[in-house]
């Protein structure tokens, strides 16, 4: 955006040449590295197993890895790291991979042998060497243990801060070959990088009906796809693997990256946790694009506080780690980082806030969703819409054509592929079965969350608001009294149950969110139902549920299950209220229920307004 310049000059087909700010011609995949271009090796054993795909069977180790990889000579690796190659080095070892987790150690791998609050990795170092490890990256307590398993010993004193930029060299930069949008913030990261994922694809389709050359990579397949990596899952295309956290770490990641590449994906949306960028899981990534939606008190049992909580996620916006900066200027926080971040900015406001470069106009919220104009620092005007309700969801598209934007696409193609995006799993996700009032399931499981959440569904709720809520176990406990209390105050039934108690007394739980609950002025909130049992809980609300009303079940979205003691059963929110829903309609005026029944009558008599 010329006399912007925080922008970088749009081109159609950023979405397939990565890198708003890397000027000039990409350089060829594979390029450089230790060896310069060369042959690439076909890695061992190498599966792309763990996908949801029917017919793949799950093989351990998990996730997934690139097929071909140069390899890096280990001496490489030791001057990468400043130091002698270990002296157990056999004359030309080279790795072609590598993972912190021993039992997915495959051969040719660097094992990184981590210190760790309870054992240290260099314990598993035989296991490692069994499968096939080429040399440990260990700190000075490991390195006898790693010795004696016969693994040549690479020594730092911090491996764990070195592991993400050796797996970024051994897998040979793959990030660099893709456009990488990472999201950070306390709320919204997930739904962000599903709506970003929305525009890259809509980006794409553009670039092949234009007939734009493809600049793909050695080895790509022919496909042209997007990625994305967050809390429910990595996408690549449409292939889905599970996730285990929000932010892999360093080594899974590059592999992913590495991954990625070779599957012919040119750009990635991904969230970045807080937790990812203190513990070193983005080392190596240099993103193009860093995306800052929001910060409100949460994970305050890992940061001592606030301000150690804001510096954590500033960290992304610095110049080792991004290459352009998209902020809310709605948030407090925000604007401070707008202030504070020595790369470009682009901010963006759902609140139409002049000041800001991206503004929301004329918004208009909808059960389903909100649409709204999308206004550009040159005069743009660019219909768009919000796919999910809530006006925070007219934050996170906003935030996600912004940044589409910055990547260098057509703002109204950004618009239109955000608006596509069907949903996003667990995120008011919407259970239809044909009740004539609106059900959905949310991950809210903050006490911000769960406000913005009641607070949204509460505008496009004619009648009663039903709410069921649970706090998770051997987690933040102080957030619990914050959550009963708002979920007392803004709903009409708040339901109290169980989320995962984990090793926790789940009564000792609902005791904390009930004091909360007790904590509202007795006129000031709904009726409060206690319920330790969660599927027990949901029919509860969905008995209550009139025509046009609105139940929600809040806390755990997409999962899949609930931890009780230890032990995981199969739970879905969403499939346990859609029976819950066919239930009542079969059983109206179930005895435990009766007085709040709605009556066979009443619900056969109205349209769904969902
Ligand atoms: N911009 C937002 N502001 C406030 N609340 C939001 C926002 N976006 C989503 N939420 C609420 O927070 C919940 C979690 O959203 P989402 O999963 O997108 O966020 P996240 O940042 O990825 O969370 P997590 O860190 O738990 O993975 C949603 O289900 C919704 O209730
Ligand atoms: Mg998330």
């Amino acid at each position: 955006m010329p006399g912007r310049p925080a922008s970088p000059a749009p081109s159609r087909s950023a979405a397939v040449r990565p890198g708003p700010a890397s000027a000039g011609p990409r350089p060829p995949s594979f390029r450089g590295g230790p060896h310069g271009p060369g042959t690439l090796t076909a890695v061992p054993h190498a599966d792309q197993s763990q996908t949801t795909q029917k017919d793949a069977a799950p093989v351990y180790p998990g996730p997934p890895r690139p097929v071909r990889v140069r390899p890096t000579p280990l001496a490489e690796l030791a001057g990468q790291l400043g130091i002698e190659a270990p002296v157990a080095t056999e004359e030309g070892a080279e790795a072609t991979g590598i993972t912190h987790d021993s039992r997915a150690v495959r051969p040719g791998d660097v094992y990184a042998a981590l210190p760790g609050a309870r054992v240290h990795g260099a314990d598993f170092a035989a296991q490692a060497a069994d499968l096939g490890a080429v040399a440990a990256l260990t700190d000075p307590a490991g390195a006898e243990r790693v010795a004696a398993a016969g693994l040549p010993a690479l020594v730092v004193p911090d491996p764990r801060a070195r592991m993400g930029a050796l797996a970024a060299t051994i897998y040979g930069e793959p990030g660099e070959d893709l456009l990488q949008i990472g999201i950070t913030g306390t709320s919204g990261k997930t739904t962000t990088a599903y709506l970003m994922e929305g525009g890259l694809r809509a980006a794409l389709a553009a670039d092949r009906a234009s007939g734009a050359p493809a600049d793909r990579n050695e080895g790509a397949q022919a496909a042209e796809l997007t990625g994305l990596i967050g809390t429910v899952e990595t996408r690549i295309g449409d292939e889905r693997i599970k996730s285990e956290r929000t932010t892999p770490e360093a080594t899974d990641l590059q592999a992913l990256f590495a991954v990625m590449r070779e599957r012919g994906v040119r750009s990635v949306a991904m969230e970045v946790s807080s937790h990812a960028l203190v513990l070193g899981r983005v080392d190596g990534c240099v993103f193009d694009i860093a995306v800052f939606n929001n910060l409100s008190p949460e994970h305050l049992d890992f940061h001592p506080d606030m301000e150690d909580y804001y510096r954590a996620k500033a960290q992304l916006f610095t110049k080792a780690r991004s290459r352009a900066a998209v902020i809310n200027h709605d948030d407090e926080y925000g604007q401070r980082l707008a202030r504070e971040t020595q790369i470009p900015v682009t901010t963006f406001s759902a609140e139409g806030h002049p000041d800001a470069d991206w503004r929301a106009a004329g918004v208009e919220i909808g059960p389903l969703g909100s649409t709204f104009t999308a206004l550009g620092p040159e005069g743009q005007a660019v219909r768009a819409a919000a796919p999910l309700p809530g006006t925070f969801n007219v934050a996170n598209a906003l935030a996600a054509i912004t940044a589409l934007v910055v990547a260098g696409i057509d703002p109204q193609t950004a618009a239109d592929g955000v608006a596509a995006v069907p949903g996003v799993p667990g995120r008011l996700e919407r259970v239809d079965a044909g009740q004539p009032y609106l059900a959905v399931v949310d991950y809210a499981h903050k006490p911000d969350a769960v406000e913005s959440v009641l607070r949204a569904l509460r505008k496009v709720t004619d009648g009663k608001l039903h709410a069921v809520l649970g706090c998770g176990g051997d987690r933040d406990p102080h957030k619990r009294h914050a959550m009963g209390a708002a979920l007392a105050r803004l709903s009409d039934t708040a339901v109290l149950t169980s989320d995962n108690p984990r090793s926790e007394d789940p009564l000792a739980i609902l005791a904390a969110m009930l004091a909360g609950a007790a904590d509202v002025p007795t006129h000031e909130r709904g009726t409060v139902l206690v319920e330790e049992e969660r599927a027990v809980a949901i029919a509860a609300a969905v008995a209550r549920a009139e025509p046009g009303d609105t139940v929600v079940v809040a806390g755990k979205g997409h999962e899949q299950g609930q931890d009780i003691a230890g032990v995981v059963r199969a739970f879905d929110d969403r499939q346990v209220l859609r029976e819950a829903i066919e239930a009542a309609r079969q059983h109206p005026g179930h005895p435990y229920y009766a007085s709040a029944a709605p009556s066979a009558s009443r619900t056969q008599h109205h349209d769904d307004q969902g």
